[in-house]
């Protein structure tokens, strides 16, 4: 069994991996400033005592290297960051801090402490508008924001220090997560989030556009999934791989299936669409499946039932 490693462990992707690595059998320390992560998110998590949790800030100089350096470490699982494509707008200064500098810390721990393997939470926020579906891979990066940009540059900064010092990388670029867990706060919170708590309270949901609009929405289960296996199939060398389904959804699918779990809803609302909302986004999955053995299992409509189905 291994121990790892993993930044922004109360986050929503973050607590739900630490949740299967402890399923699996492995031992976690987990790492959390608690600017977005939340404690409830650990609530299982903590009744383990293969989990430690310690509250520190991976963009402070050193605080990673010295936790990793307390016991071996097998993997990490850098999962910390600013998660808000509208606060790296508004905010490029903490943006870098929290998403380029923090991944070279990172990168100077696995380094430091001889760590074999980093795990890296990218995002389809690499591509920018890409329009030629489904996105593979090797398409042109052309980030339309500085956390795209942010995203980008971490995974060149991690790859370069595995390739210098001899630890592998894996990059996983997550397309549109989902599930239990993720925050509906802000109205540029995930469609799925913001939708869940809108039926939940009875209110109606807006859609943005005419609803034809397509996302890969990919469940929190089948990623946390995903990290696990990269960080623990010591075989996996080095690589970039999209993680998402393969299978586009409008928006009036998603409305759909909330509907027909709650009958007596307020009928949808239409509004403008957004500018700079792209209209199809689509992953192309088959790297994830021939280097990681990955695919995704958990189908829309069982992903929002599973979510709606939830107190
Ligand atoms: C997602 C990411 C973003 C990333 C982008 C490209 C999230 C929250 N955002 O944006 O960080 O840059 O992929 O990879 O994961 N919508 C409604 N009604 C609502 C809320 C949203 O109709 O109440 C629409 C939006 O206009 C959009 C779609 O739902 O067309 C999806 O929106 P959202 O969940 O914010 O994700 P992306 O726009 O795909």
């Amino acid at each position: 069994m291994a121990h790892i490693f993993v930044s922004g462990a109360a986050g929503f992707i973050g607590s739900h991996t630490v949740d299967g690595l402890l399923r699996a059998g492995h031992s976690v320390t987990g790492v959390d400033n608690f600017r977005s992560g939340r404690h409830e998110n650990l609530s299982a998590a903590l009744a383990s005592d293969q989990f430690t949790l310690i509250e520190a800030d991976v963009a402070e100089p050193g605080a990673v290297a010295e936790i990793c350096g307390r016991q071996p470490t097998d993997a990490i699982i850098h999962l910390a960051a600013l998660v808000s494509v509208q606060e790296s707008i508004a905010n490029p200064e903490l943006n870098h801090a929290l998403n380029v500098r923090a991944t070279h810390l990172v990168a100077e721990a696995a380094r430091l402490h001889r760590v074999p393997r980093v795990v890296f939470a990218s995002s389809a926020a690499v591509y920018g508008n890409a329009t030629d579906l489904p996105i593979r891979e090797s398409a042109e990066k052309k980030p339309i924001s500085p956390y795209g940009a942010a995203k980008l540059a971490s995974e060149a900064l991690l790859l370069g220090h595995g390739a210098a010092f001899g630890f592998a990388v894996r990059c996983q670029r997550y397309f549109n997560v989902y599930g239990p867990r993720q925050d509906p706060a802000s109205p540029y919170s995930g469609v799925v989030s913001i939708f869940d708590r809108r039926y939940r309270e009875g209110k109606p949901v807006t859609i943005y556009g005419d609803g034809r609009q397509t996302r890969d929405f990919v469940s929190v289960h089948d990623v946390a999934r995903a990290n696990l296996i990269a960080a623990t199939q010591s075989s996996l060398a080095s690589g970039v791989a999209n993680i998402c389904t393969g299978c586009a959804t409008s928006l009036l699918e998603v409305a759909t299936i909330f509907a027909q779990h709650y009958p007596k809803a307020a009928p949808v609302a239409h509004a403008a669409g957004r500018s700079g909302d792209i209209i199809h986004s689509l992953g192309a999955p088959e790297i994830a499946r021939a280097e990681l053995r990955f695919r995704a299992e958990v189908a829309i409509a069982t992903g929002l039932a599973e979510l709606i189905r939830l107190p």
